[in-house]
């Protein structure tokens, strides 16, 4: 049984008097605001594709002592690569490669007593060991949640270095699985922090208003440390509001309060509180939305009002400095390319993307669908698999669950539904549903083509989440353009329905006529054909083109038209709007007109 079940499973029991020790706590909450040694910059690095470093023992850092000593590695005359980042998009030679990295760099560092200390790391995809001053830490697996080891007691008075082996090869059990339609971008690919803490430390917190209730805020503070319990205060100063509650033995205190005249937060008005958290030896602040997000039949209602999500879906990728996003301008920018075109709302595919993102969807005021790399056909027979798919659910939303932007937890794409996939994916919905009961649970489900252009959305995994989503590329990979205007789609559930993905590629700048594949033109005429099917379908609370812009992927190879990118973006690669952007954009602007935001 995993850790996040198993954590679960004590606290429900509420046994947790008797046992005080509790499953392995996940990673300290909002670590951009506590006392941190940021680690990010330049790292050496040695490529090691027959994993000769873990014989070797490169994580000892040895340096040549004299001119006859015999070391077959130097990390101090290796080259460099910048932390965070891939490695694909920063060295030529590595554009493909997968397969083993090995990283290092010194620092130095004068530890306190009576302080604790904490190595965090934001991601690293996807497989790392992590050694500091020679000694092995641990190691973790799943390319895209924080992690973090503590180090109290194992650091140098001075001089330390930390050498992390870093392993992106594809297998078959793990999350996502060998085959997927993004790149492989590999290596420490988010923040790394030596973070101070107190000996008794604010671990997590979670503020949030009860779902559905705008006039209570209900949440939890967990203590870590020798003295776990006793008295916590959450205030909202520029609210007026001073919430107490008291930790028990097990570090949990609880709350459920009620508040007045909070400002809710929503995309016309992202309204964010400082909230600080304080215990007997600890304060931490962060900046929160309070908005809720419910159903009423197949309406969505933020705040207790129906919304219609005016979407588009994105990677984590920055077309104009290849690989992932180096830092909240990347995103800032992405974002901003999506509110351009009249959107409130993302869906974040295939994998969590930078903890920021959301940081900066808050401020903005975009709704975020949130996503864990289940992604097509991955071994469902294997407990490793599933085990990997609960941890990465319950990393995100650990990381995110102070986010009002986030309103959707998607437990997967495009699974098919074999018995299996069936019994995997209800207990990752069960478990988004327990450890945050407050926002909805959905994924992109494939859909069931009943003939005569009869379109059933009736995958048994949509008795089980809360958003009905589903994918459908009628006129691109099924038929042409004249047949999308013969398509009916039966939604048989009394709960809110989205298209969470439908698009047509076309390279940039390729004009011919309406029936040329790749062209501009036939991808407009795409979106015209779909946006007026789509008009036609009752009770829809949104719709998420794929693709904001094109992405690198190894499998779109048309020499011409792809080269080693997916065509569906209404951005090009070098961030020019294709003309379906512009029909895109007035869709929204209509959509907005009729349902404007609450
Ligand atoms: C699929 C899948 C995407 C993929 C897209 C495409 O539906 O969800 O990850 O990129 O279709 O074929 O372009």
């Amino acid at each position: 049984m995993n850790k996040k079940l198993l954590y679960l499973l004590l606290e429900a029991t509420l046994v947790f008097p008797f046992f005080p020790a509790r499953a392995q706590e996940g990673p300290i909450q909002n670590i951009s605001a506590r006392e941190n040694l940021g680690l990010d910059g330049n790292w050496h690095y040695m490529v090691d594709p027959y994993l000769t470093g873990q014989s070797s023992r490169y994580y000892r850092n040895v340096r040549p002592g004299s001119k006859s000593d015999f070391v077959e590695y130097d990390f101090g005359a290796s080259p460099s690569l910048e932390v965070p980042g891939d490695w694909n998009s920063q060295d030529p030679k590595l554009l493909y490669y997968e397969g083993m990295v090995w990283y290092q760099r010194d620092f130095k560092w004068h530890p306190r007593s009576g302080r604790r200390y904490f190595l965090h790391f934001g991601s690293v995809n996807y497989e790392a060991k992590v050694y500091l001053n020679g000694k092995m830490l641990g190691s973790h697996r799943g390319g895209f949640t924080p992690f973090q080891f503590e180090v109290t007691g194992r650091l140098n008075d001075g001089d330390n270095f930390i050498v992390v082996s870093v392993d992106n090869t594809r297998r078959k059990e793990f999350v996502p699985t060998l085959n997927y339609d993004w790149w492989n971008y590999g290596g420490i690919t988010g923040d790394v922090n030596l973070v101070e803490m107190p000996e008794t430390f604010i671990a997590d917190y979670e503020v949030q208003l009860a779902r559905g209730d705008t006039s209570l805020i209900s949440g939890r503070v967990r203590l870590n440390g020798p003295r776990p319990s006793g008295p916590v205060q959450i205030s909202i100063p520029a609210a007026g509001i001073r919430i107490r509650a008291l930790a028990g033995a097990d570090g949990n205190a609880r709350f459920t309060d009620p508040v007045r005249g909070l400002e809710l937060w929503s995309p016309a008005h992202p309204r964010l509180y400082r909230v600080q958290i304080m215990s007997a030896g600890d304060t931490v602040e962060d900046e929160i939305g309070f908005r809720t997000i419910t159903a009423r039949g197949r309406e969505l209602l933020l705040n207790g009002k129906p919304i219609f999500l005016r979407g588009v879906c994105l990677h984590d990728e920055n077309p104009l400095i290849p690989g992932r996003p180096r830092s909240g301008a990347d995103e800032r920018m992405l974002l901003g390319w999506a509110k351009s075109m009249d959107c409130n709302f993302i869906r974040l595919a295939h994998y969590p993307h930078n903890e920021s993102e959301a940081r900066i969807a808050d401020q903005m005021g975009l709704l975020l669908w949130e996503e864990v790399p289940v992604y097509w056909d991955i071994d469902w027979t294997s407990d490793s698999t599933l085990e990997s798919a609960e941890d990465q659910l319950g990393d995100l939303i650990g990381r995110d669950k102070n986010r009002a932007s986030v309103i959707i937890w998607s437990i997967g794409n495009e699974t098919p539904s074999i018995p299996p996939r069936d019994t995997f994916m209800a207990k990752l919905a069960d478990l988004a549903h327990r450890l945050d009961p407050t926002r909805m649970v959905s994924a992109a489900l494939l859909v069931h083509d009943q003939g005569n252009h009869t379109i059933a959305v009736d995958d048994p995994l949509g008795d089980l989440v809360d958003v009905v989503s589903f994918n459908e590329y009628y006129g691109w990979y099924v038929g042409g353009i004249s047949d999308i205007g013969k398509y009916r789609f039966r939604i048989p559930y009394d709960k809110p329905a989205l298209i969470s993905e439908f698009g047509a590629g076309a390279l940039g700048g390729y004009h011919a006529d309406s029936l040329t594949r790749w062209s501009e033109e036939y991808q407009e005429t795409f979106y015209r054909e779909q946006l007026r099917m789509i008009g036609g379908i009752s009770g829809l609370s949104g719709t998420c083109p794929w693709v904001l812009v094109d992405f690198r992927s190894p499998k779109r190879l048309n020499p011409e038209f792809q080269n080693g990118w997916n065509r569906k973006g209404l951005f090009t690669s070098t961030g020019q709007k294709k003309k379906a952007f512009f029909l895109m954009q007035a869709f929204y602007e209509q959509m907005e007109a009729r349902h404007p935001d609450p």
